[in-house]
């Protein structure tokens, strides 16, 4: 089988990685792709709209397609595959609003009672911190923790029309991300994210700077928990609504003293959490895409026994100004110490590889625990080099605290 991936970033690469390995597929195409993914298939130039992509899949044959980014899902991308009868894994243009608007998801969390942070129409109505969202798509940099009134003012004067006031939940933050076909949900082994760029929690917001995979983040009743009060009622609402959501849904939970609540939904797979979830993904991949894409039972996605990390490595002035150009080295290094390197934002100029974005790769390893995982994956990292190379130091940490 012949598979089409949409996107150009680590989760992409990660996915064509575990696919590669699948005895069902015999080729894979990306569009636009990256330096990685050429190395295991053909990579196509993305199109100027997102309908030209239903026409890559009919001009080179895919069986499949699979939407690793929310922009051109929220754009519509999957109408245009079904329209043409072609196989696709991601949401409808209607279903994407869970992501693609974040006050069409809080309404959304009202009408199918899914519990989420308290929202209100003016600051006054909550106590600081508070939390400022903007409305549409901002790639992680649309949510404002407001510490006073002042800082409250700013970033409603910034984010604009549209924006969601919410109360500041406390808690450990998760990712839980499954595959739905429309009815039912399959969860794949829970993560946790990064997202800030410095050790400890501190500096800016970023898209995720490491994460980690490993069961014990969630117990099996929170897995209960989370499936039956948040999961399975977000499909049958938007069911209801004429909407279902078929494709990856990504549920940012925070776990409060009262339980799991909702931070927000994407409807794609996380970028990291996808590097950490394909290294250690035990089965074909293909075994349950398939019957999701057809909307037929999928069986429950093969669950790792070990743990995996992926440390990101960033280039200098990420998140505000990404420098790039730099010349990256030590590739076959990390990866003769065991770790697989998955590629973001690098560019290949002849022999030269070189940095072409923020988030730069993704060092990904694997271990019996937790901490054989980070160590691998750390040991790698430091075998890579580029010039102005930014890293968390403590990415999988919290979970150590914790066992
Ligand atoms: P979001 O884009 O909604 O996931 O927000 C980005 C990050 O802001 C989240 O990963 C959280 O760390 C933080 N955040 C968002 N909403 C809240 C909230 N209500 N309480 C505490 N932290 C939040
Ligand atoms: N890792 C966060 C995200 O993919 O949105």
């Amino acid at each position: 089988m012949r598979i089409l991936i949409i996107g150009s970033g680590g989760r992409e690469h990660a996915l064509a990685w575990r696919l590669s390995q699948s005895p069902a597929v015999s080729e894979i195409f990306a569009s636009p792709g990256n330096p990685g993914i050429a190395e295991l298939g053909t990579c196509i130039p993305a199109p100027a709209e997102v309908a030209g992509y239903a026409e890559i899949a009919t001009r080179f044959g895919a069986d499949l397609t699979i939407v690793g980014p929310e922009a051109p899902l929220v754009a519509g991308v999957v109408d245009h595959f079904r329209a043409r009868g072609l196989k696709v894994i991601g949401p409808t243009q209607s279903a994407a609003r869970l992501e693609g608007s974040k006050r069409f998801a809080k309404e959304f969390f009202r009408r199918a009672g899914i519990p989420t942070a308290r929202s209100a129409s003016s600051v006054s109505e909550l106590s600081f911190p508070i939390v400022v969202k903007a409305d549409g798509l901002a790639a992680g940099k649309g949510v404002v923790i407001a510490q006073n009134q002042k800082e409250a003012e700013d970033a409603i004067a910034r984010l604009g029309p549209g924006l969601v006031l919410e109360e500041f939940l406390e808690g450990e933050e998760v990712s839980f991300i499954g595959l739905s076909n429309g009815r039912e949900l399959v969860p794949f082994t829970p993560t946790q994210d990064h997202k800030r760029l410095r050790d400890d929690d501190e500096g800016p917001n970023t898209g995720g700077m490491g994460a980690y995979a490993d069961r014990r983040i969630l117990t099996p009743a929170q897995t209960g928990e989370i499936m039956d009060r948040i999961m399975l009622p977000t499909l049958a609402q938007m069911a209801k609504e004429g909407s279902p959501f078929t494709g990856f849904l990504y549920a940012g939970l925070m776990m409060t003293a009262e339980g799991p609540k909702v931070l927000e939904f994407n409807v794609r797979l996380g970028d990291p959490e996808t590097q950490a979830l394909m290294y250690s993904y035990p089965g074909d991949l293909v075994e349950i895409l398939e019957p999701a894409a057809n909307g037929e039972r999928m069986p429950a996605p093969a669950q790792p026994a070990s743990c995996s990390t992926c440390i990101v490595l960033a280039s200098a002035g990420y998140p505000d100004q990404p420098q790039t150009g730099d010349l990256i080295q030590g590739l076959d290094e990390a990866e003769a110490a065991g770790a697989v390197v998955f590629q973001a934002g690098t560019q290949q100029i002849g022999e030269r590889l070189v940095t072409n974005g923020g988030r730069v790769l993704g060092v990904t390893a694997g271990g019996e625990t937790l901490q054989q995982a980070i160590d691998a994956a750390y040991a790698a990292a430091h075998r890579i080099h580029f010039d102005g190379m930014q890293y968390r130091t403590d990415i999988g940490r919290k979970g150590l605290r914790r066992w």
